[in-house]
C-alpha cells in the first residue's frame, strides 16, 4: 500500500487528564475495542493484583501509577490507532510535555463531579501553545456531578476554548438515563449493562416511560437552550484547536465510550506536515524521516538497554534501513527496532508517518535528534524545554561511588526526566524537575540501576528565570536569587518566591528575566 494511504489511516493521540479522572479506565476500553486486551486489568491493580496494561514499570507497579509514558498501537476498522500514554500522577515530568510534541491530537478527560483540575490546565496549556486539536470526554455521568452547563462554561472560561456538545446527558447519578445524540438526533439509552439502545427523537413518544419522564423533559429543554446559544460545530475550528467537541459518558459503565471513540477517530486529524529547517515536511513524502522525543534507559532490566522513541514524520520506515542522523551527519543502520504495547515489545518491520517506533540506542542519540533517509538532511524544529518547578541539591552518599553517580546522573538527564544545573558558587549539582515524584523515581533508579545511594538537600520550590550572559553580574545574586548554569551553560536565577523575583526586578530593571514557558509560547 502506498505511503499516502498508510499515512491517512494513522490516528496518533495522547489522553490527558488529572489523576483519577478515569484515564486508565478509558484507555483500557479503547484497548478492548482494539482487541489488545481481553479484559480490563482491575484499575491500578488495587483489588486483584492485576495491573492496567499501560502501567508497566517496576516502580509503577509498586506505587500504582504511570511514571513514564508508554505507547500502544492497534488497528481499528480502517484506522491504525497509536495511543501515547502520559503519566496521570500530579507529579509528572518534562517527559509528559514532550510526549505532546509527538501526537496529532489529544483526548482530554474531565471528571464530571470535579471539572477542570490543575493537571488538566497545565497539559492543556501545552496543547494550546502547539495548536493541537482537543476532544473532550466528560466522565463519571453515573455519579451525581456538576451541572453540564457549568462544566462547559468552565472549560471555555478556564481554558479559553469554545465547546461544542456532541451529545447531552439525560440526568446523572441515580437518575442517569442516557444521552441525546445531537448529530444523529437520537436518544441513546443507558441500560446499566454494556448494550446501548438508540431511539430516534421522533419515536420517543412511542415510549411513554421516557416521554412522560421529568428528567427527560428537562434534558430536552436544556438541549433547546444549547441550540439557542447558536454555537455551530466547526471542523476547521476543531482542527485549529479553537473548538473542542465535548462528549458525555462513563468510562467505567462503560457508556458512550464506543461512540465517542468512533466519532473521535473519524474526526481526529491524520499526521500533518511538520516544520523542519524552515521547510514543511509532508507526511506523504517518500523518504523516511522522524525525530526522537524520548529516550529511556533500562526498560528491560535483564538487558540494561536504552531505547529511543521516534515519531515517524514522513515516508516509510523499513527495518534494516540506513538513515542519517542530522546532528552528526553519520549514517546509521536501524536494525533493532520495536513497537510497543506497554512492556511487550515486538520487532517492527515497517512503519509510516504517525507511528511511534523504538530504536535501540547504543548511546548515540539525543532528545530532539532528527533521522532522515538519504544524505540530504534537515532538522525538525527543536522540542521546547520546559521550566522545572522543584529544585534540590543532590549528593552521592558514598564518595567512592562518584563515578557511577555521574554516569547515572548523565544518563537520566539525557532521558529528560530531570534537568541538571551547577551552582556557580559551590559547584554543586542541583536537579530540577517538573514535579516532586521525579525525585523519588530518580533516587529509586539510581539505587536500582546504578547501585548508588543519593541524598537530597531541599532548596524549596523555586521560580527559574533565564538570563542573558552579558547581563550577568554575580554580585547581584544571593540565596534568594540563586545563580546557576544549565547543561548548555546558560545562566539562570532560581528565585525563592514571587516576592524575591519582583524585588530583584525592581532593583535591576535592566536585567531581562526570561520565562521559558512564555518563550515557548511565543516561539510557536
Ligand atoms: P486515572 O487513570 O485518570 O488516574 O483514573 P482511573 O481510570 O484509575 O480512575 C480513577 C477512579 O475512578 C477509579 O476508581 C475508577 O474505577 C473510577 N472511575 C473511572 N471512570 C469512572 C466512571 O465513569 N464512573 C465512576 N463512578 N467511576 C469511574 P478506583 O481507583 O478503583 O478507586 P476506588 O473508587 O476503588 O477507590
Amino acid at each position: 500500500m502506498s505511503v499516502q494511504n498508510e499515512m491517512k489511516k494513522r490516528r496518533t493521540f495522547a489522553i490527558i487528564s488529572h489523576p483519577d479522572a478515569g484515564k486508565t479506565t478509558l484507555t483500557e476500553k479503547f484497548l478492548l475495542f482494539g482487541n489488545l486486551i481481553r479484559e480490563s486489568g482491575t484499575v491500578k491493580g488495587k483489588k486483584s493484583g492485576k495491573f492496567a496494561t499501560s502501567d508497566w514499570m517496576d516502580i509503577e507497579k509498586q506505587r500504582g501509577i504511570s511514571v513514564t509514558s508508554s505507547v500502544m498501537n492497534f488497528p481499528y476498522k480502517d484506522y491504525q490507532v497509536n495511543i501515547l500514554d502520559t503519566p496521570g500522577h500530579e507529579d509528572f515530568s518534562e517527559d509528559t510535555y514532550r510526549t505532546l510534541t509527538a501526537v496529532d491530537s489529544v483526548v482530554m478527560i474531565i471528571d464530571g463531579t470535579k471539572g477542570i483540575e490543575a493537571q488538566t490546565l497545565k497539559l492543556f496549556k501545552v496543547c494550546k501553545m502547539r495548536g493541537i486539536p482537543i476532544f473532550t470526554f466528560i466522565n463519571k455521568l453515573d455519579r451525581e456531578g456538576r451541572d453540564p452547563f457549568d462544566l462547559l462554561d468552565e472549560i471555555e472560561g478556564e481554558l479559553g476554548i469554545e465547546t461544542y456538545a456532541m451529545n447531552w446527558p439525560v440526568g446523572m447519578g441515580k437518575r442517569f438515563k442516557g444521552i441525546l445524540d445531537r448529530q444523529n438526533e437520537q436518544f441513546v439509552q443507558f441500560t446499566g449493562n454494556e448494550t446501548e439502545t438508540s431511539i430516534p427523537y421522533d419515536e420517543i413518544n412511542d415510549h411513554p416511560e421516557l416521554a412522560d419522564d421529568e428528567t427527560f423533559a428537562s434534558a430536552f429543554e436544556e438541549l433547546e437552550l444549547l441550540d439557542g446559544a447558536g454555537v455551530e460545530f466547526s471542523m476547521d475550528a476543531v482542527q485549529q484547536g479553537e473548538q473542542t467537541p465535548v462528549f458525555f459518558g462513563s468510562a467505567l459503565a462503560p457508556f458512550g465510550v464506543r461512540t465517542f471513540f468512533e466519532e473521535f477517530i473519524s474526526m481526529a486529524p491524520q499526521p500533518a506536515p511538520r516544520k523542519a529547517s524552515g521547510d514543511m515536511i509532508s507526511p506523504d513524502k517518500e523518504e523516511f524521516s522522524g525525530f526522537i522525543f524520548k529516550i529511556q534507559a533500562n526498560m528491560n532490566p535483564a538487558h540494561r538497554d536504552r531505547v529511543a522513541f521516534v515519531r515517524v514524520c514522513s515516508g516509510k520506515f523499513e527495518r534494516g534501513m540506513n538513515v542519517t542522523l542530522d546532528r552528526t551527519g553519520k549514517s546509521i543502520k536501524l536494525a533493532q527496532t520495536q513497537q510497543f504495547v506497554a512492556s511487550s515489545r515486538e520487532t517492527i518491520q515497517e512503519a509510516y508517518a504517525g507511528d511511534i517506533i523504538g530504536i535501540y540506542d547504543p548511546n548515540v542519540y539525543r532528545i530532539g535528534d532528527t533521522l532522515v533517509e538519504g544524505k540530504e538532511t534537515f532538522h525538525f524544529e527543536e522540542l521546547p524545554q520546559f521550566p522545572p518547578e522543584v529544585f534540590k541539591k543532590v549528593v552521592v552518599e558514598n564518595v567512592m561511588k562518584s563515578k557511577q553517580f555521574k554516569k547515572g546522573l548523565e544518563q537520566l538527564v539525557q532521558e529528560g526526566a530531570i534537568q541538571l544545573f551547577r551552582s556557580l558558587r559551590s559547584d554543586e549539582y542541583i536537579i530540577g524537575a517538573v514535579g516532586q515524584l521525579q525525585y523519588e523515581v530518580f533516587e529509586y533508579r539510581m539505587k536500582n540501576e546504578y547501585n548508588v545511594g543519593v541524598r537530597f538537600e531541599d532548596i524549596g520550590e523555586r521560580i527559574p528565570r533565564w538570563l542573558k550572559s552579558e547581563q550577568v553580574d554575580r554580585s547581584k545574586f544571593d540565596d534568594r536569587s540563586l545563580l546557576v548554569k544549565d547543561r548548555e551553560e546558560n545562566y539562570l536565577a532560581l528565585f525563592k518566591n514571587d516576592f524575591s523575583l519582583r524585588w530583584f526586578q525592581d532593583k535591576n530593571p535592566d536585567i531581562d528575566l526570561i520565562d521559558l514557558f512564555e518563550v515557548n509560547q511565543y516561539s510557536q
